[in-house]
């Protein structure tokens, strides 16, 4: 991709503060689990606050961070599915129905992986075991899916030739229908008509 190519804002600086902190919070919060201690747990309540942050921030935020503009229609979602397995889906500026998806398991599970957490801290669940293993089982399916999150990512990049990690970074991208730096021609053709 050239440097010089004209890139767009995407991902304004609230957005990428909200994912860079949410990941550390998210592993460091994951990595002191065992304890369950102090630490942990402030960690945990870091990550309700940015989950919290983000539901607002979805509704009142920059274009590329609204819901309005990302969560899609369950006909978009299977379109963009059958697009993807006949390798022709079109490239997104903002988040891709599938990444769309992902992003709201995310924030579902690691707001009921905080609330689970926040529950075994309360008198009526004090010392329950069933709560410590669904509070563990929400945070081990988050970290699996966190894994599918970053392949989907990897995989994305790859497609579309361009660096999505770095555009969480700088908040730039490409424009859509750059054909000098996309794929092909029709990939080109696809973004401007997606
Ligand atoms: C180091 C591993 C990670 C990398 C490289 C990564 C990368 C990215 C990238 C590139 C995007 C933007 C995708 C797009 O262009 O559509 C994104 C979005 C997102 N990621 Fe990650 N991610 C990582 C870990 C995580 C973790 C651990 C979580 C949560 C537990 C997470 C939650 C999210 C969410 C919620 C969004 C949506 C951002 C927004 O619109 O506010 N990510 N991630
Ligand atoms: C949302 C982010 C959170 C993540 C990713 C997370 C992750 C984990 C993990 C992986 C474990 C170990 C489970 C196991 O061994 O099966 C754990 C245990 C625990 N967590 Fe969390 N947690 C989070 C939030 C919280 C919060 C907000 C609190 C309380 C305020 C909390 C309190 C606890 C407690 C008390 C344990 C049990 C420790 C023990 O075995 O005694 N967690 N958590």
């Amino acid at each position: 991709m050239s440097a010089r190519a004209p890139m767009v804002r995407v991902w304004d600086p609230l957005v990428r503060v909200f994912h860079w902190s949410l990941v550390a919070a998210f592993f460091g919060a994951w990595f002191l689990g065992e304890d369950g201690g102090a630490l942990h747990q402030a960690l945990g309540y870091t990550v309700l606050g940015l989950v919290a942050f983000r539901l607002v921030w979805g509704v009142v935020g920059s274009r590329h961070a609204r819901f309005a503009d990302f969560v899609p229609t369950p006909r978009r979602l299977a379109g963009y599915v059958r697009d993807m397995l006949a390798r022709r889906e079109a490239r997104h500026l903002g988040h891709n129905p599938a990444g769309a998806v992902m992003i709201l398991a995310l924030i579902t599970l690691l707001a009921a992986t905080g609330f689970t957490g926040w529950l075994q801290t309360t008198d009526a669940f004090w010392g329950s075991e069933l709560l410590e293993e669904v509070h563990g089982l929400l945070a081990h399916t988050t970290l699996v899916l966190v894994g599918l999150h970053v392949a989907g990512v990897v995989y994305s990049s790859l497609r579309h030739r361009e660096n999505l990690v770095r555009a969480m970074v700088t908040g730039r991208k490409r424009p859509l229908g750059d054909a000098a730096t996309a794929r092909s021609p029709e990939a080109a053709s696809a973004e401007r008509h997606p």
